[in-house]
């Protein structure tokens, strides 16, 4: 059985390198998404832009490790979505409207670092001016031009942009970095200094305020503000949620006039359209959004198979990984969340270093990210290959809790409809097996949201507001017992977890990552099973 899973892999995996290897030579790129799909997307978004505006996308930045060590480089999802470039020290320009240069009339302009060889001696091929001119964009220029131009961004009724965050170092050796280019532009547009949107965004309540209105925009102020310690003690905003008369709101909105002075950049518009772009998936997406999640719903496969009671959550999550690898999947789209016992109580839980898992439940969360699209895909197991009977009964709270999640899905219904059909079901099974008294406690065991778009990041931009098809969305019922809760003891240290990606469609939904066994007696069934792993054991570490 182990041969023919071994050969079944290098048929798979030397098809993906032929594939990847004819990209690379007619395209420059190792992307699956081509050229025209991401020219859609600027299309589209065009047609979505205000009048007169631009749209303006810098390329992540480069984020060090530690010394002279970088982190693997990620490109900005909506960065990447709109462009395929994957280098960092970029910047994109969409227009609304004609631009006219001397080579006639343009929509885009993209500005990417210049080929530098000593670089790529170390690092390997960039691809430079040239290689992104080959790309399907109207200009491309090198990003030293940015730095040189003067961008003449007044005549544009609105540049639509993101906030910057302080996270973009300044490379000494290079005049013309992420952070020279966001200098530059935030000079070109009189980014005011120590500018903070959420800031911003309040004070424009309070100028815009209206008397009748007053308890209501102090309700929505004093719950952002809580949220912010700098916001919450800023003094302007202390006094407005203090202030008890209309005399002194003129007063408030004149103190905040000159910090909401009409700017032409706005930081609000442009996460919306790119959510509202996003949320459906094309068909190029969907079939690498599909290979992500076919590729994490084996690793659960594999590892059902694999597991026993001696294996640590390391080698667990290993197992998970050596999985993605086999298929071509470079990275985890998130930590991956291996924790057994206590540690499935603790919801983002990424130590996984426990090594003596015994007879206890392991909630696994893991999703494989195939050429940027991750999955989003959690199995609970027990690791002795038997549920006990505590496990059982809260594993199928949670599992009947997903399937009314996953009926909710339906094309034309509200996003919320599915938590809140998931969360009727755990409310009711805890008061029936009495953890709870009350029906809302059910949220001590069950803190989180139910559902979230996937894409190119593991919680997706999208509007949240009716299902459509062609969205994916998890569906993630939980329930979490620590140690210390209220309730029999016998129920403490459980925590389970069942998540699948749910495509959207005309038909109903359908569980994309349906191959890995979610009640418990499949898992039962498959645990019994051989795995290729069964004998794969390393010698003792010689060690003085
Ligand atoms: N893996 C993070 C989440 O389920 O949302
Ligand atoms: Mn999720
Ligand atoms: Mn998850």
């Amino acid at each position: 059985m182990s041969s023919v899973l071994n050969s079944k892999f290098y048929f798979i995996l030397s098809l993906t390198v032929f594939f990847l290897a004819a990209s690379v030579e007619s395209y420059g790129q190792k992307s699956e998404l081509s050229f025209e799909f991401h020219k859609n997307r600027r299309i589209e978004l065009r047609q979505k832009l205000p009048y007169n505006s631009v749209a303006v996308f810098f390329s992540s930045p480069v984020r060090n490790r530690a010394n002279d060590v970088d982190y693997i480089y990620h490109p900005d999802p909506n960065f990447y979505y709109l462009t395929g470039w994957n280098e960092p020290h970029a910047v994109l320009l969409v227009y609304k409207t004609t631009q006219e240069d001397q080579n006639g009339s343009y929509y885009e302009k993209l500005f990417v670092r210049e080929r530098n060889l000593r670089n790529e001696m170390w690092n390997g091929k960039q691809l430079g001016v040239e290689g992104a001119a080959n790309m399907g964009f109207d200009r491309v220029e090198s990003k030293k031009q940015f730095i040189k131009s003067s961008l003449d961004l007044n005549e544009f009724d609105t540049i639509l942009m993101f906030d910057f965050k302080n996270d973009v170092r300044d490379d000494k050796t290079d005049s013309s970095d992420l952070f020279d280019l966001q200098q530059h532009f935030k000079n070109v547009i009189n980014y005011p200094d120590n500018f903070n949107a959420e800031r911003y965004r309040l004070y424009q309540k309070i100028r815009t305020a209206q008397v009748q209105d007053l308890s209501n925009i102090k309700r929505m102020i004093s719950y952002y503000a809580s949220q912010d310690e700098t916001l919450i003690e800023d003094p302007i905003i202390k006094d407005f949620l203090n202030s008890q008369e209309s005399n002194s709101l003129v007063d408030l909105k004149k103190r905040t006039a000159y910090l909401t002075r009409d700017y032409n950049f706005d930081i609000d518009q442009l996460s919306y359209l790119m959510a509202s772009l996003r949320e459906k998936k094309q068909p190029e997406e969907l079939s690498l959004l599909k290979k992500a999640i076919q590729i994490s719903a084996q690793g659960q496969i594999e590892v059902m198979k694999a597991i026993h009671p001696k294996m640590t959550e390391r080698e667990v999550q290993g197992i998970h990984q050596l999985v993605y690898k086999k298929y071509g999947a470079a990275h985890e789209g998130y930590p991956s969340i291996v924790g057994a016992g206590h540690n499935a109580c603790v919801l983002h839980y990424i130590t996984n270093d426990k090594t003596d898992l015994k007879n206890q439940l392991i909630l696994m969360d893991l999703g494989a990210e195939y050429q940027g699209y991750t999955a989003d895909v959690t199995r609970t197991i027990p690791v002795s290959g038997k549920y006990s009977p505590e496990q059982k009964a809260l594993y199928e709270i949670v599992y009947d809790a997903q399937n009314a999640g996953i009926d909710a899905a339906q094309k034309g219904a509200s996003f919320r409809a599915i938590g809140n059909a998931a969360n009727k079901v755990v409310e009711k099974g805890l008061l029936s097996l009495g953890l709870i008294d009350k029906p809302e406690d059910y949220r001590r065991y069950l803190p989180h949201g139910i559902s979230h778009h996937i894409g190119l990041d593991v919680h997706d931009p999208g509007l949240y507001e009716t299902l459509d098809t062609d969205m994916v969305i998890t569906v993630e019922p939980g329930i979490y017992v620590p140690k210390g809760s209220p309730c029999d003891p016998k129920w403490w240290d459980i925590g389970i977890r069942i998540e699948d990606d749910i495509l959207i469609t005309d038909e109903g939904p359908v569980n994309l990552s349906a191959a890995a066994p979610r009640s418990w007696e499949k898992i039962e069934k498959l645990m019994k099973e051989e795995s290729p792993l069964d004998d794969f054991e390393l010698p003792e570490l010689a060690i003085d």
